[in-house]
């Protein structure tokens, strides 16, 4: 199929927006600076921190998981068993671990959680980080599925 293109220009720091690509919900999260400061942090808790277990194009390497760090863009479909993931932004959130919250995604089918990155949390039943889709840049014009 043809690629996607949104306009990421109005997205606001912090929010997210869904966008629909090959009948899939692909989330879009504009990152704010203390949110990519809190992602190193959140080694510890996760599956595969360095994403190397990931299903992700080879240029998003590393903790952040993006072209533009800026910029989140991935599938907004569990790994476990393909529910759509909660975006929960909130830091310390309490009934998500608290101080091990920094942020991301709740899966309210079973419980798992990724952080800011998609990446998965240790001890919920998804073993793999979300997947994140083929997708590049034009300024802000955002294309997915190249
Ligand atoms: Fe998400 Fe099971 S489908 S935790």
């Amino acid at each position: 199929g043809a690629p996607v293109k949104a306009d990421l220009t109005k997205l606001e720091p912090g929010a997210m927006i869904v966008i629909e690509w090959r009948g899939k919900p692909v989330y879009v999260v504009h990152r704010t600076p203390e949110m990519l400061e809190l992602l190193p942090t959140m080694d510890p808790y996760l599956k595969d921190p360095e994403s190397e277990n990931a299903i992700q194009p080879p240029y998003v390497a590393g903790k952040e998981r993006a072209i533009r760090p800026d910029y989140l863009v991935i599938e907004g479909l569990c790994t476990h068993l393909g529910c759509a993931p909660k975006y929960r932004p909130e830091v310390g959130a309490a009934d998500l671990g608290g101080d091990k919250w920094a942020g991301g995604f709740f899966c309210p089918c079973h419980g798992s959680k990724f952080d800011l990155a998609g990446r998965v949390y240790s001890g919920v039943p998804a073993s793999t980080n979300l997947v994140i889709p083929p997708h590049n840049f034009a300024g802000n014009i955002l294309e997915i599925g190249v």
